[in-house]
């Protein structure tokens, strides 16, 4: 292979696709029976929920509206510096709409924290998260976390969206990266 980026990184994988999916499955089915056929808003948070968000989308069915929000917290390393960065605002209001953020990893909680007080005060009619991964060992803050995927115990994840040095975002699963 041509070029400087052939870098050995030992992944072993943590949640594997098969497990994944069946469990996307399953909450998707379950915010669709709580909120009946309400139409949701669902709001991406980008970049690392892009793959959760399209699964998910789908398995929710019925009436949903697809928004966007960029956020950059981590400057390239592997440790949050409590910095929200938007990137991408919504293109729409959601004034009156129910509300659904959806996360790669809930980890501090700082970006969460951050992303529910920006928009909270655009008066949604409710606001939930749905959070493939959750680290509650890392919570720097409280936070809501309405539907999780998986809780995870305290190591660097990537994949299904999660990158390492924006690489590796493309598995279909979730691996543990050790240094
Ligand atoms: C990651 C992740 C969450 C946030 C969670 O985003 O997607 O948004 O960190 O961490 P926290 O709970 O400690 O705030 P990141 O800034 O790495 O951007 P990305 O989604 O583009 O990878």
């Amino acid at each position: 292979m041509p070029g400087s980026e052939q870098n050995e990184h030992h992944l072993e994988v943590l949640i594997d696709e098969e497990r994944l999916q069946a469990r996307l499955q399953e909450l998707g089915a379950q915010i669709r029976e709580e909120y009946g056929n309400v139409p949701i808003t669902a709001i991406g948070v980008l970049k690392g929920s892009f793959l959760f968000m399209a699964d998910l989308v789908r398995a929710i069915g019925g009436p949903v509206r697809c928004e966007f929000l960029g956020v950059s917290s981590y400057q390239g390393g592997t440790r949050s510096t409590g910095v929200v960065r938007i990137t991408h605002d919504l293109r729409q209001p959601v004034e009156g709409q129910h509300c659904l953020l959806v996360e790669d990893i809930v980890d501090t909680g700082l970006t969460m924290d951050y992303l529910l007080r920006m928009l909270q005060v655009r008066n949604p009619a409710s606001l939930k998260v749905a959070t493939l991964l959750d680290k509650p060992s890392n919570r720097e803050v409280e936070v809501q976390t309405d539907y999780v995927g998986f809780t995870i115990p305290d190591e660097f994840v990537v994949g299904f969206g999660l990158d390492l040095n924006e690489l590796y975002r493309n598995l279909p699963h979730i691996s543990v990266y050790t240094p």
